[in-house]
């Protein structure tokens, strides 16, 4: 039987498993998804694992999405760019890095109706996920301003994305979208600590899916701002990662939505 796995650390809250699982049985693939919390002195040993065929494909989640490059034999365009990724499988005897994270985005933004060309969209955070936002952000032609707690961070993605605009974490801006892009938000008591009252009647996009409102959608949703989680994100990730490894173009309709709000 073909085993995928997702990886990381903390991996508990991961939803891939049982997303992946309830497609192999909907699909009628003889396979099994499983999730394994990981060290970075690990990586070698699950890389290994998939050179010899124990294992048939891999999703990365935080914090390795960077750590991994290092350990796969070639990437593909949009992970060389994100320096990020989610995704890997084995192609002739080579080992593929692949970012299913930035089509995901774009998918999610098309499902949701948001065009970003010639919008202001503020990200904020600068971590894993964050390449992955401003790849797909730029192919459709946004202005774009990070901002991060640590400047130093923020800085270091415009040496990738020369054409972000960097400003102080906390500094007041108008924006047509924000993105919560820190993990404020994964734990349920977390509280945001900038202001963002300013931002009215625009969208508030947060890239965590966890099923109860963040404080950040939260405080969007005081101010008449449209809200939108980062479900549909995740579901056409792992929909794009699929159809790597099983050729197979699923469709995400109203039966796998109300699957996965309700496990
Ligand atoms: P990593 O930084 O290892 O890539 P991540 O979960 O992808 O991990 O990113 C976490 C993001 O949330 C970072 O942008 C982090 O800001 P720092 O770079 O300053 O650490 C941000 N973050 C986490 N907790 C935060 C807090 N209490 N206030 C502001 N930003 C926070």
């Amino acid at each position: 039987m073909k085993k995928y796995v997702v990886i990381g650390n903390p991996i508990d809250h991961s939803l891939s498993p049982k997303l992946h699982n309830f497609w192999f049985k909907k699909n009628k693939i003889n396979a099994v998804y499983e999730k394994k919390l990981m060290n970075l002195n690990n990586l070698p040993e699950i890389l290994k694992d998939l050179r010899t065929g124990k294992i048939t494909g891999l999703n990365v989640t935080v914090p390795f999405k960077k750590d991994i490059i290092k350990h796969v034999d070639e990437l593909t365009q949009v992970a060389r760019t994100t320096q990020s990724i989610n995704t890997i499988y084995k192609k002739s005897d080579k080992i593929i890095g692949d970012n299913t994270d930035a089509g995901g985005f774009e998918s999610a933004l098309n499902y949701i109706n948001f065009d970003a060309k010639n919008k202001t969209i503020l990200i904020l955070g600068a971590g894993g996920v964050v390449s992955s936002l401003i790849f797909t952000l730029n192919k459709t032609g946004a202005n774009i301003i990070v901002t991060n707690r640590t400047l130093e961070k923020a800085n270091q993605l415009k040496k990738n994305f020369p054409n972000i605009k960097i400003i102080e974490w906390g500094k007041k801006i108008n924006a047509d979208m924000v993105i919560n892009a820190t993990s404020i938000g994964l734990n349920e008591e977390d509280k945001f600590n900038i202001d963002l009252s300013n931002i009215k009647n625009k969208l508030f996009y947060d890239v965590i899916y966890n099923l109860n409102k963040t404080d950040f959608l939260r405080i969007g949703e005081e101010h008449g701002n449209r809200t939108e989680n980062g479900m549909m994100m995740f579901l056409y990730q792992a929909k794009l990662s699929f159809k790597i490894w099983h050729g197979i173009n699923l469709k995400i309709d109203s039966e796998v939505i109300s699957f996965l709000k309700n496990v």
